[in-house]
């Protein structure tokens, strides 16, 4: 069985990401002349959500729906996943009637058997330790304001956690430099770090990584899930907000990125999304461009 699954950006290499990208860019062109393209017509995707989402599930939502297909919202809390029907029967049950799943959930292992008995697309929504959709949004910003990012310098700023893991993953499989600026014990996973060899930078001080860089982007402090350690994250984390004036050390037409939600007050000042140099906005409505993207290569 063929099935192409997209559970980390490695399940791809390079060349197929950056054609999904650019055809993420004209995809979105075609959206914007209200052209009418539906080449997923009767086609369902399922969306299994077992922590919460706004832009990843309106963005597959709406995206399916524009492709002439529908999506399925399937939370444990109502399906029998909640009442402990084995992840390897309920990927085989949907593989039957739907043409693609995603999943966004916690255990990353989850999502590897969900997909290793699924016989249509397993995508993966974010998991603990990858979220590769929000890459290829985040990707397809960077080349939409500002061209190829190959030899850039992006910088990760705050905790070593699934986005983090998932932009030394972008880093390699898009050819940048990426600084990781994170404080004693929240650095990423070591394993990953080290395959990544020069390419990928550890810094202590947020200043010193920022310095000439050409995409400046951070997280929440704590992830969904860890929310009985938020009080000491924010004080491990106070040194790494992300503020206007750190943004003025970066290269003068770099840009901030932000997967949201965001924390203002925590890992970004009260003005930071309204600084002209953020594109979070352009970056969260990308999401449904960049999916799209996705769900056809995946399904055409
Ligand atoms: N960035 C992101 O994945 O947002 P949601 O949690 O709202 O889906
Ligand atoms: N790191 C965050 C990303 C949310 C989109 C989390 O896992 O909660």
């Amino acid at each position: 069985m063929n099935t192409r699954h997209f559970l980390t950006l490695t399940d791809f290499n390079s060349a197929e990401l950056r054609q999904l990208i650019a055809r993420a860019l004209e995809l979105k062109a075609m959206h914007r002349r209200r052209e009418v393209y539906e080449p997923l017509k009767n086609r369902v995707l399922g969306m299994i959500f077992e922590k919460s989402s706004t832009r990843t599930r309106v963005s597959f939502e709406a995206g399916m729906i524009q492709f002439g297909g529908g999506a399925i919202f399937l939370s444990p809390r109502d399906t029998q996943l909640g009442r402990g029907e084995p992840i390897e029967d309920t990927a085989r049950v949907l593989s039957g009637m739907v043409d693609a799943v995603m999943i966004r959930t916690f255990d990353h292992a989850m999502v590897e058997r969900f997909a290793a008995y699924s016989s249509v697309p397993v995508i993966n929504g974010l998991t603990d330790d990858y979220h590769p959709c929000q890459l290829l949004a985040d990707m397809q910003t960077y080349f939409e304001l500002r061209g190829d990012i190959k030899d850039k310098v992006a910088v990760w700023i705050g905790d070593g956690n699934n986005m983090c893991n998932s932009y030394i993953n972008a880093a390699n499989l898009f050819d940048f430099k990426l600084h990781i600026a994170c404080p004693q014990g929240y650095a990423p996973d070591a394993a990953m770090l080290e395959k990544a060899g020069d390419r990928v930078k550890l810094f202590t001080s947020a200043e010193e990584a920022v310095k000439g860089a050409h995409l400046i982007t951070t997280d929440v402090w704590a992830s969904m899930g860890q929310e009985e350690e938020a009080k000491q994250r924010k004080l491990d984390f106070a040194a790494y907000q992300v503020t206007p004036a750190l943004m003025d050390i970066a290269d003068p037409d770099a840009i901030f990125l932000h997967c949201l939600p965001a924390h203002r007050g925590e890992e970004i000042s009260e003005d930071m999304l309204d600084d002209p140099r953020s594109a979070v906005f352009t970056q969260a409505e990308n999401r449904l461009h960049a999916q799209k993207a996705l769900l056809e290569f995946l399904l055409t």
